[in-house]
């Protein structure tokens, strides 16, 4: 039976993946790094130090700069990242998603967001979707993705068992987070990208995902 569902953000509820991308893009071009989208997938669902570090290593870097510097660089995508935010609003939510939140509100299964970004409740808040979102995990201080700890943390702030969790992800890093925790894994993209992860189901946009699309696929009727 379904307990709960798990949602990452960035990707998942709505488009900000691609402002990650244009951020990081341009803190990597200062500084001399070109990244391309295939390599972003590989930064996707990725916290934000880890993401710096995959950047210098990327561009044979990694011994260039103090730790220091490494946060000043972090700072300024964040920056970067979070002016390009400043025009969020509800109508930026993914198609399909407040349908779904309302549906599982409705039927009293608690919604957890599992996202890696500090940034969450800054974009929850834009979206106006505080209100169906039982807890959002707290990402300091645990591993990041593709460890199980994130969404490990959603099932409990939910209450819930992992076997009966279905978790949400657009990135690699994270369709594996959600099997190592022993989740039912919905990637939303390409299955080019997210089948090898590990995905159980794979939408290629957020449309598809009705609960009784999730309740049927995962085996999870009630
Ligand atoms: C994830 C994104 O949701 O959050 C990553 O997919 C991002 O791209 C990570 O690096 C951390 O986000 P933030 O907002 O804390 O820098
Ligand atoms: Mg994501």
């Amino acid at each position: 039976k379904l307990q709960a569902v798990l949602f990452d953000l960035d990707g998942v509820v709505t488009d900000t993946a691609k402002y990650h991308f244009i951020a990081w893009r341009n803190m990597a071009k200062r500084i001399g790094i070109t990244i391309d989208s295939d390599f972003n997938e590989s930064l996707k669902g990725i916290e934000r130090m880890q993401s710096l570090e995959r950047i210098l290593v990327h561009g044979g870097r990694e011994q260039t700069y103090s730790q220091e510097e490494k946060e000043r660089l972090a700072r300024e995508k964040n920056d970067e990242y979070v002016s390009l935010l400043a025009g969020l609003t509800p109508e930026d939510t993914y198609p399909g998603i407040q349908e779904l939140l309302h549906e599982l509100r409705e039927r009293r299964i608690p919604a957890v967001i599992a996202s890696a970004s500090k940034n969450a409740p800054l974009i929850l808040e834009a979206l106006r979707l505080n209100e169906y979102f039982h807890a959002i995990v707290d990402p300091g201080g645990i591993p990041g993705k593709p460890a199980p700890d994130i969404f490990l943390q959603a099932a409990k702030l939910a209450g819930a068992d992992p076997a009966g969790c279905v978790g949400i992800e657009d990135s690699q890093a994270g369709i594996e987070a959600i099997k190592a925790a022993g989740m039912y894994a919905v990637g939303i993209g390409d299955a080019g990208i997210l089948g090898p992860s590990g995905a159980d189901l794979i939408c290629s946009s957020t449309k598809e995902l009705t609960l009784q699309r999730l309740l049927v696929s995962a085996g999870m009727e009630s």
